[in-house]
């Protein structure tokens, strides 16, 4: 048994900077262990989580388990949590006691907890102290040892937790079941050492550690000649990419070497605003293949909150740098993050936040209330806001970001833009659906035969989130 330590996850050395690749490799014994038998995954929380969840299914069907369609029918059942607020949180106790119903009606289902939630302290004592019917935990540093575990489980007949606090080692070719036929997520480093005030990451993702360069682009090219369209290079916080390397290859050699790939569409989140160089910005502008869309966390407009969650910019200085990309990348979309309600925020604090948003007229945002989570320096902030102040702001916040991704979206009206068509959309079984290169959700009118390419879409109607569109036949 391993059990996760905050502590322990706090501590970084230069030692432990010099980060092994090693290869997954699965034994013999243990590739027919699932013969005749049905998994289920429920994944929650970020990209980075999603792309963890194709992991997940890959080395399950490499144990010869079968997907099914719900967690009733499973053999085993495996929810990939969230930590990043409290809500995720809550969402995966509440799952838990579907999944405890089901154990007491089929105590032969085997299920597990894994992902940023099982590298908590707090959650790993509750679930070894209440939650007893879960048959293993493991953490995000050691997801290639799912296979080990799970027959651990099997054979002991015990709840097994294997949670390493301190990061591994970089694990190559880990399989992966892919969501898509036409776009992938590619993670290129993993981790994080910017330890926002308010963010559980660094801890449950542990030390920033980049993949070498070349596993990387083999990974690219190899996805390019499978006939995937688009690649989204994934991080906590990409543009530190290579910081932690020994070569003098960061970011912006990177994308250069992505985009030299000829792979159709390149997209890379999340961007931290302090490590975005003139060099980055130039690279995209260069090329066509990288896409003019960026997500630049913003997490508040006034300088002082900023101190107080360790951003490492200012007001001021974020202003500039958007000013910057706007100006020099043609048509580029700009989304970010906003935290309202962080321990001290003021009225003043948060009116400089929409003084920000009315300046940048993001095309898009993702808006939080903070949520305390224990271990980070925030949680011991004193906290005085009342919830209903906080969800006040989050109001105003969402009526003028509503207001703006509107505004940005009605200047595509009878626009032709390109749309890579991914899927059937959702709302209407007749169309298609996809995404313009400034990442616009488009439902198309358009023969389920284009589906996979990028074709030139008219659009004819704008909404507050998703356009409407035709193609337009050459
Ligand atoms: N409370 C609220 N929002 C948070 N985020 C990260 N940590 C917290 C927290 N403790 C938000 C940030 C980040 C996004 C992924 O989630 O805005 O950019
Ligand atoms: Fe969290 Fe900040 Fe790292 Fe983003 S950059 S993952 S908000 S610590």
């Amino acid at each position: 048994m391993q059990i996760p330590n905050l502590l322990e996850a706090k501590k970084r050395n230069q030692k432990d900077i010099l980060i092994k690749t090693e290869q997954y490799i699965l034994k013999e014994n243990l590739k027919k262990i699932g013969l005749g038998k049905t998994y289920f995954v429920k994944t929650y929380g970020c990209q980075m989580n999603e792309h963890d969840g194709e992991n997940i299914k890959a080395i399950l069907e490499d144990m010869s388990f079968t997907e099914c369609e719900s967690m009733e029918d499973a053999d085993v059942i495996l929810l990939n949590t969230c930590a990043i607020r409290e809500n995720a949180h809550n969402k995966v106790f509440g799952y838990l006691g579907r999944v405890k119903h089901l154990k007491e009606a089929k105590p032969d289902v085997i299920a597990g907890l894994c992902g940023c939630m099982a590298q908590e302290e707090v959650v790993v004592s509750e679930i070894m102290q209440k939650h007893k019917y879960l048959d293993f935990v493991f953490g995000t540093h050691n997801i290639h040892e799912l296979p080990v575990i799970l027959n651990n489980t099997i054979e002991t007949k015990s709840q097994q937790i294997q949670v390493y606090s301190k990061e591994g080692d970089i694990i190559e070719n880990i399989p992966v079941k892919r969501e898509s036929k036409y776009k992938a997520w590619v993670n290129i480093m993993y981790g994080c050492d910017k330890f926002c005030t308010y963010c559980i990451v660094p801890y449950t993702r542990g030390k920033q550690r980049s993949r070498n360069k070349e596993d990387i682009l083999d990974e690219v090219k190899h996805l390019k000649e499978k006939g995937y369209q688009e690649v989204t290079l994934l991080g906590q916080n990409v543009n530190a990419y290579g910081k932690d390397l020994q070569e003098n290859y960061r970011m912006e050699n990177l994308l250069e070497d992505v985009a030299k790939t000829g792979i159709p569409r390149i997209r890379f989140v999340t961007s931290h605003p302090w490590d975005f160089t003139d060099e980055m910005i130039d690279v995209i502008a260069k090329y066509d293949n990288i896409m003019p869309y960026i997500h630049l966390p913003l997490q508040s407009g006034s300088s002082r909150i900023l101190k107080l969650m360790g951003r490492r910019y200012s007001k001021e200085s974020y202003l500039e740098l958007a000013h910057k990309i706007k100006e020099r990348i043609p048509n580029c979309s700009l989304t970010t993050d906003i935290i309202v309600g962080f321990p001290g925020e003021t009225e003043e604090d948060f009116e400089e936040t929409l003084t920000v948003v009315n300046e940048l007229k993001y095309d898009s945002a993702f808006t939080f209330i903070f949520s305390s989570r224990v271990g980070t320096p925030a949680a011991k902030m004193e906290d005085h806001i009342p919830l209903a102040v906080k969800e006040e702001r989050l109001q105003r916040l969402n009526n003028l970001v509503n207001q703006y991704a509107l505004e940005a979206n009605q200047a595509y009206l009878n626009q032709v833009v390109p749309v890579l068509l991914e899927g059937m959309s959702e709302k209407n079984e007749d169309m298609l659906m996809g995404y313009t290169d400034t990442m616009k959700l488009v439902n198309v009118k358009a023969d389920q035969k284009y589906l996979g390419q990028i074709v030139d879409v008219k659009i004819t109607d704008v909404k507050t989130w998703s356009m409407d569109g035709e193609m337009i036949n050459i």
